[in-house]
C-alpha cells in the first residue's frame, strides 16, 4: 500500500530530524534551478543526512516505499542531472563535509561527499600540498557531484579528470547497503574496480557519502601566459610544441574566440583586455613546478619566443604577478556567466581528436552561421584535451523560445560533425536529461545494454535517479 505523502514526510523526518527535511517554501532556488532555464525541478522535499548511516536508512526506506530518489551535491551541473520530479526526495549531501585527513607522507586526503571543492583544496595547499581539480563552480560544487560527473575543468591535461584523482570510494547502494571502500593504496588488483562504477554514473548506481583522493606537490613556482592567434589550428601547434619542449610541465592550454572574451569584458566587472588591439583566438597556459628555484618561467618563455618567430604566436602577456595571473583566470572563467547575459544560449561540450579540433570549429560554425543567421557561436574549453564548449547564443534579433525551439536541429549538426570525426557529444558534463537522444544515437547497443544489465543488477526498482543517463529509465 503506498503510504500518503505526510506519512513519507514523517518517516524522512524520523532518521535526518524534522530540521533536515525541507519542504515548499524552505526549499530554495538553490536545490531547483537548472542554470539554462531547460528544465524544471520539482520536489517532495529536500532531505539533509549528516551521515552514511542516515543515507544508508534514507535509501532503504525510499527503496521500501518506492520514493525515487535524486542524489544532489552543488547544483552546479549543466545537464540536468540533479533535476527532480514532484514525487522524488531530492537527497542534498551538503552536511556531509568533514575533511578526515590530509596524509602528507602518501599524498592523499580523506574526506566526505559533500566537501565544498574550494575547501578541500584549501585544507591540501595548508600541508603544501596540491588538489589539482580545478574548475569555475568550485566554491559551490561538492566533490560528490565532482565524482558523480567525472568532472573535468582546467587541469586535466597534466593531472586527468576526477576519476584519475580517486583512490577510494564510499558508497551507498541502492538497497541501502554500504560499501567501504575507503583505501589510498595505490595498487590494489583485486578483483573489478568497484569505484569506477560510481565516478561518472551521475547518481544512477548509489549515493557516494566518501572518498579518498590523490595530491600532489604544491607548484610554487607557475607561469600564466595568455597568449594571442591567428587561427585554431596555430593554436594546436603551439599546444604540441608546448607538450614537447616544456618536459609535460603544462597543466593548463584553455582556448577562447574573441566573441567570448568581448562578452567577459561587457558582462563581468574586473574583465579586462591585456592587449591594445583585439585579436581573433587566444590561449591561457599555465605552466607549473615545484623545483627549488622554479623553471616554469624560463621555459615558457624561452619556447614562446621560438613560436613567435615562427608566426604561430601574434602577441603575448606573461603574467608578473600573482594578481596577474589571478585576473587572466578571471576572464576564462567569466565565459561561462558572461553568456548567460547574452539570451538563450545552445550548449555542447564535445571532443574530438586534437588534429581535428580546427576542422570541428570551422565546419561547424559555418554551418550554423547558415543555418540560422545571426547565430553567436561562443567557442571555448579545454583544447589541450581536446573538448570543445561550443555554445551557440541567439541571434539578437530573434525571440529566446523560438532559439530553444531549434536545440536539436543545432546539437544534431555540431554531434553529426563531432561523430564525423571520431568525436565524443559528452566530454566532460555528462548526460544527465540533455544528452538522452544522443545516447540512443551514438551509442551502440550493446554499450546501452551493459549500462541497462548494471543498473538492473545494482538498482533493480529504478529508485536512484531515474530517467538520467539511461534513455527510457524514467521511474
Ligand atoms: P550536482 O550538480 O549537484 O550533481 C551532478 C550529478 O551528480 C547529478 O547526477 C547528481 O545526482 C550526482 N551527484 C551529486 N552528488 C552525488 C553524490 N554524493 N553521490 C552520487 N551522486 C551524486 N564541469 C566540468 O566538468 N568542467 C568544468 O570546467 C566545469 N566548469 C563549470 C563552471 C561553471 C561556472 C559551472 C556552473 C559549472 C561547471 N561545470 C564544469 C559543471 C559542474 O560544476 C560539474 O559537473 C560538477 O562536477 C557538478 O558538481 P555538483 O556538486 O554541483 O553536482
Ligand atoms: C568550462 O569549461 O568553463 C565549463 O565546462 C563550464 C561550461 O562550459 O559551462
Ligand atoms: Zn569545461
Amino acid at each position: 500500500m503506498k503510504l500518503s505523502e505526510s506519512v513519507l514526510i514523517q518517516g524522512l523526518r524520523s532518521i535526518v530530524g524534522e530540521a533536515n527535511v525541507l519542504l515548499g517554501e524552505q526549499i530554495s532556488d538553490d536545490f531547483l534551478k537548472e542554470r539554462r532555464g531547460r528544465f524544471s525541478s520539482q520536489t517532495m522535499g529536500v532531505v539533509m543526512p549528516g551521515t552514511a548511516e542516515e543515507v544508508s536508512a534514507l535509501v532503504r526506506f525510499c527503496k521500501q516505499n518506492s520514493l525515487p530518489i535524486v542524489p544532489q551535491g552543488g547544483n552546479t551541473g549543466v545537464c540536468g542531472a540533479a533535476v527532480s520530479v514532484e514525487d522524488s526526495v531530492i537527497v542534498n549531501l551538503a552536511r556531509l563535509n568533514q575533511i578526515r585527513k590530509v596524509d602528507a607522507t602518501g599524498f592523499t586526503m580523506e574526506a566526505e561527499a559533500g566537501c565544498i571543492l574550494a575547501n578541500l583544496q584549501a585544507a591540501a595547499k595548508e600541508s603544501n600540498l596540491y588538489l589539482p581539480l580545478s574548475l569555475g563552480a568550485e566554491g559551490t560544487c561538492q566533490i560528490g557531484g565532482n565524482l558523480s560527473t567525472n568532472a573535468g575543468g582546467v587541469n586535466v591535461l597534466r593531472y586527468g579528470n576526477a576519476r584519475d584523482l580517486v583512490l577510494g570510494l564510499e558508497v551507498v547502494l541502492p538497497n541501502g547497503d554500504i560499501w567501504n571502500g575507503l583505501n589510498a593504496l595505490r595498487k590494489n588488483n583485486t578483483g573489478y574496480d568497484l569505484k569506477n562504477l560510481f565516478v561518472g554514473a551521475e547518481g544512477t548506481l548509489g549515493i557516494i557519502t566518501s572518498v579518498v583522493l590523490k595530491l600532489f606537490p604544491l607548484p610554487v613556482h607557475r607561469s600564466t601566459v595568455l597568449i594571442a592567434m591567428e587561427s585554431v589550428e596555430n593554436a594546436v601547434e603551439l599546444f604540441s610544441r608546448t607538450r614537447k619542449e616544456t618536459s609535460d610541465f603544462a597543466s593548463s592550454f584553455e582556448l577562447m574566440s574573441r566573441v567570448c572574451v568581448e562578452s567577459a569584458f561587457q558582462n563581468i566587472p574586473d574583465c579586462k583586455d591585456f592587449f591594445d588591439q583585439p585579436y581573433p583566438w587566444y590561449v591561457l597556459m599555465e605552466l607549473g613546478d615545484s623545483t627549488r628555484d622554479g623553471i616554469s618561467q624560463q621555459l615558457s618563455e624561452s619556447f614562446l619566443e621560438s613560436a613567435f618567430e615562427d608566426g604561430i604566436v601574434i602577441d603575448a602577456v606573461l603574467a608578473t604577478s600573482e594578481k596577474q595571473s589571478q585576473e587572466m583566470w578571471r576572464l576564462r572563467e567569466a565565459i561561462v556567466e558572461a553568456q548567460l547575459y547574452e539570451g538563450k544560449s545552445i550548449k555542447n561540450d564535445v571532443s574530438v581528436p586534437l588534429d581535428c579540433i580546427a576542422e570541428f570549429v570551422e565546419q561547424s560554425i559555418s554551418t550554423l552561421e547558415s543555418l540560422i543567421p545571426g547565430i553567436r557561436p561562443f567557442a571555448y574549453g579545454h583544447i589541450g584535451d581536446g573538448n570543445i564548449h561550443l555554445n551557440l547564443s541567439q541571434p539578437r534579433d530573434m525571440d529566446g523560445d523560438e532559439f530553444f525551439g531549434r536545440w536539436h536541429e543545432v546539437t544534431d549538426i555540431v554531434h553529426e560533425i563531432t561523430d564525423g570525426l571520431n568525436g565524443s557529444f559528452s566530454a566532460e558534463h555528462g548526460i544527465g536529461l540533455l544528452k538522452l537522444r544522443e545516447m540512443t544515437r551514438y551509442k551502440s547497443s550493446v554499450e546501452l545494454e551493459l549500462m541497462r544489465s548494471l543498473k538492473m543488477a545494482l538498482d533493480p526498482d529504478n529508485i536512484m535517479n531515474p530517467g538520467k543517463v539511461l534513455p527510457g529509465s524514467s521511474h
